[in-house]
């Protein structure tokens, strides 16, 4: 009988990837959304109303499922929804999770979102379920919030000085969530795996592909902290979110984030995709809409 996996965050960046690594897996999908309103990109997934602040809107989306690929919002709550995400699935009798953390989740990680991922990840790690963690780097499809400005003026303006980054492509996650998931319960039980792409990037270099696959000039342009949270508060980002951006800022600037794993590629069996495959399958983001094939 196939096994009923849930996907929390179902409408976020990392679970619509899921949605469609899993499409014509022998699973039933069923897709937690917390706004009735929002419909994820459902395939052949039910959908189901929860919210995570709200513990006893959970038990239903929880009953009968026996995977759960649990993700949390950034926040300062973050720990609390995990949690109650863990207790629904406990008492739903649950047996195994597969956790979404960040690169360099730990009790010292030199940014506070790093540090309340550490509690979840321990929490996760005594649940009495099987667990997996799993923690990315940095996801390429973060650049799309800068695509605005790169289809409109051919640059972008990040506070991370000459650092370099193994970032990924939100789209390998989901395929290693999406292995693990498919794999048997015991094959990756108490492993955290680290994930990131083929190579550390610096922004320039970033900006080298993209000018590559848009054939036109992209320049990256580094700007100081104060200048990119005044952008920030500007468009309206909350400050909790722009601090926390902040922090990872100033580690990535540090060389803190200048590394890659080989993990996607033992897990997928392949290289993990690189920064040029993300520019080209994403280039018209970064075009003007009237410059648009
Ligand atoms: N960005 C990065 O570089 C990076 C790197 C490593 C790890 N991470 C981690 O990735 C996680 C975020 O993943 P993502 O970017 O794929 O997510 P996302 O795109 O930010 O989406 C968040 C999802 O959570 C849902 N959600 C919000 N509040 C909820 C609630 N109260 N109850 C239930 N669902 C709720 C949202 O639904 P609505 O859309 O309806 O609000 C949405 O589906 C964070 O934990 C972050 O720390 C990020």
């Amino acid at each position: 009988m196939p096994r009923t996996v849930l996907i929390t965050g179902a409408t976020g960046t990392v679970s619509t990837a899921l949605i469609d690594a899993l499409d014509g897996a022998e699973v039933n999908l069923r897709a937690l959304v917390h706004d009735p309103a929002r419909s994820p990109r459902a395939g052949g997934a039910e959908v189901v109303v929860g919210d995570l602040e709200d513990p006893r809107s959970l038990a239903p989306a929880f009953e009968g499922v026996q995977d759960v690929w649990l993700l949390t919002p950034n926040g300062p709550r973050a720990p609390e929804h995990h949690m109650n995400a863990l207790w629904a699935a406990r008492q739903a009798g649950v047996e195994r999770v597969v956790r979404l953390s960040v690169v360099g989740a730990a009790h010292d990680a030199p940014n506070r979102s790093g540090r309340l991922h550490a509690l979840s990840d321990r929490e996760t790690e005594q649940c009495g379920m099987r667990w997996t963690i799993l923690r990315p780097h940095w996801f390429m499809q973060n650049l799309l919030n800068e695509a605005g400005d790169i289809s409109a003026t051919g640059t972008f303006a990040m506070n991370m000085a000459a650092g370099r980054v193994g970032m990924i492509d939100a789209r390998d996650i989901a395929e290693c969530a999406a292995r693990v998931l498919l794999d048997d319960p015991d094959r990756h039980h108490g492993r955290t795996y680290t994930l990131t792409g083929p190579r550390s990037l610096g922004f320039d270099e970033v900006a080298g592909e993209l000018e590559r696959a848009l054939g036109r000039s992209v320049a990256y342009l580094p700007v100081s902290d104060d200048a990119k949270r005044k952008t920030l508060l500007g468009y309206g980002v909350p400050p909790w979110i722009v601090d926390m951006l902040e922090e990872y800022a100033q580690a990535y600037a540090s060389g803190w984030g200048d590394f890659t794993t080989g993990t996607v590629a033992e897990l997928l069996g392949r290289r993990p995709r690189d920064i040029a495959d993300f520019v080209r399958d994403h280039a018209a983001a970064f075009t003007p809409a009237e410059r648009r094939a």
